[in-house]
């Protein structure tokens, strides 16, 4: 009798340690959030329009699907009888379970935004310790992504179980509900939530907020690495959250995700090459792709980023495996090179060089450093190698250039990334045939 007792009570500790078991972000997420070009500045036509661009700009069939509502969607208190969240009645006349069914009936998903603490980072009600009731609430809405933020968190944070614990109340309580819910966490990677945060979220921010800008240094964002990180802070260039995101890919894999944060593809902070970059990187790193634009009023250039289906087959690849950095080398004229490689489905691989100095350089890319996890025989052999940013004759992306064996010598400009897809090549194509000969 005793033994049963505890075995049902080390079952029910198992069910919540595996709480985020939601079978949702087997690939990272992809979709859209208010967040990078709205602000505060939301309402329910801010985002049925954008739900609406997303279909009839087809970026649904290249799996963008969930339209997130960030911050700011609240009014000024909860319902002070029952205690459950209210929306801002001005923002949102129709409520949000009208918002969600109109961008369910487009074939899309609804995402929301709350905090782990007293208030918002906006300042409107946070869900510290009512987390049952909102997730209860919802889940009555038809949500099915939370945006987990850590704003007002009344100092329960320092160690990483302290975190764990406030975050897991929320985890624990979306799973209650009985809908599936990603759970998008937000504690921009304080006491390192890649080491504690897999069984309790689908994806973790590891770093302060993001700024539409290649490299500017910040003080706001003023840590060198995430490792300890003791102020994430914001306005954290892009390029610097790639140098932050380089050690932990080891910790990622399928239902659980660094975060780099959403994209700013589109805002205009950016050169088209740096955008190309900032795509490339989050792709490769496996990081959830939330678009932050105004996809009501995109250039091509944009547009042809955030399709091209080949970079986006990479974040999406069955593996879920994210690359890693092979080496970084300081330029003479300031910024690195990196050279980064992942291991892709059906012995196929990425590889990529992003060039973060302000001049062109000409970098030998050797397959030795792109297969050093593999070894000698795969250092060695030939492969067939597709560059991701370039179109083939059918005008899709991902043109051959041929068979490489050893390396190659590539010119990249500045502030450029090359990706490309290596697929070991058939014994035929390395040997010419007799009759050629
Ligand atoms: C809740 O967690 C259990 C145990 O991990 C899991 O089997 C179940 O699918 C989860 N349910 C939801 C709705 O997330
Ligand atoms: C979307 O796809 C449809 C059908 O494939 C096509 O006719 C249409 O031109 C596409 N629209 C855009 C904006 O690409
Ligand atoms: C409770 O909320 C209602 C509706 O917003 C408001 O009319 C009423 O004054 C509030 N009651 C208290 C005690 O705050
Ligand atoms: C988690 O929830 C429990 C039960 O409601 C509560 O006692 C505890 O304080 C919460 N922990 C944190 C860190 O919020
Ligand atoms: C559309 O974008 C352009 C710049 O890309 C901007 O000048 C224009 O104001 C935008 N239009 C709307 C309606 O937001
Ligand atoms: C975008 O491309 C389409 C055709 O692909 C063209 O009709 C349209 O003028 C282009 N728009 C801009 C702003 O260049
Ligand atoms: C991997 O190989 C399997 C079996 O041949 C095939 O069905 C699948 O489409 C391949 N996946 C990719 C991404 O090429
Ligand atoms: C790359 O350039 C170096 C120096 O010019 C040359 O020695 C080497 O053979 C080149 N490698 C390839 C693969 O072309």
């Amino acid at each position: 009798m005793r033994l049963i007792t505890s075995l049902v009570a080390l079952t029910s500790l198992y069910t919540a340690v595996l709480a985020a078991d939601n079978g949702l972000a087997v690939t990272p997420q992809m979709g859209w959030n208010t967040w990078n070009h709205f602000g505060c500045d939301i309402s329910e036509d801010t985002i049925l329009s954008a739900a609406s661009a997303l279909v009839a700009n087809n970026l649904t069939q290249f799996g963008y699907e969930y339209v997130i509502m960030d911050d700011c969607w609240h009014a000024p208190s909860r319902d002070n009888q029952t205690g459950a969240p209210v929306a801002d009645p001005a923002k949102f006349p129709n409520g949000i379970k009208d918002l969600s069914d109109k961008i369910h009936a487009m074939g899309l998903k609804f995402g929301i935004y709350s905090d782990a603490g007293t208030y918002t980072c906006g300042g409107r009600f946070g869900s510290l310790g009512h987390e049952q009731i909102d997730a209860q609430t919802y889940a009555e809405w038809g949500v099915d992504y939370l945006k987990y933020d850590n704003c007002y968190n009344e100092g329960l944070s320092g160690t990483p179980q302290i975190s764990h614990e406030r975050y897991a109340n929320m985890s624990q309580a979306l799973n209650a509900t009985g809908r599936p819910i990603l759970f998008s966490m937000c504690n921009w990677g304080e006491d390192g939530p890649w080491n504690f945060a897999q069984n309790i979220a689908n994806s973790w921010r590891i770093s302060g907020d993001i700024m539409d800008n290649f490299d500017r240094f910040d003080d706001r964002c003023p840590c060198t690495s995430v490792i300890d990180c003791k102020l994430p802070g914001f306005h954290c260039a892009m390029s610097r959250i790639i140098d932050f995101a380089a050690p932990v890919g080891q910790k990622a894999g399928p239902g659980h995700w660094n975060d780099l944060d959403m994209l700013e593809i589109g805002n205009g902070g950016m050169t088209f090459d740096e955008y190309v970059t900032h795509f490339s990187m989050w792709s490769i790193l496996k990081s959830p792709l939330i678009l932050g634009n105004d996809i009501t009023n995109m250039t091509n250039e944009t547009l042809a980023i955030i399709t091209n289906e080949a970079v986006i087959a990479i974040n999406q690849d069955a593996a879920g495996s994210p690359a890693n950095r092979m080496w970084k080398r300081s330029a003479s004229e300031g910024g690195d090179l990196s050279l980064w490689a992942g291991s892709l489905v059906n012995n196929t691989f990425v590889f990529a060089l992003l060039n973060t100095s302000p001049a062109e350089q000409t970098v030998g890319v050797d397959l030795a450093d792109v297969f050093f996890d593999q070894g000698k025989s795969y250092q060695t052999q030939a492969y067939e190698v597709f560059d991701l940013w370039q179109k083939d004759g059918a005008g899709s992306w991902g043109k051959s250039i041929g068979i490489i064996q050893g390396g190659m010598n590539v010119t990249i400009g500045v502030h450029q990334t090359k990706v490309w897809k290596a697929v070991p090549a058939p014994q035929a194509n390395t040997k010419r045939n007799y009759a050629e000969l």
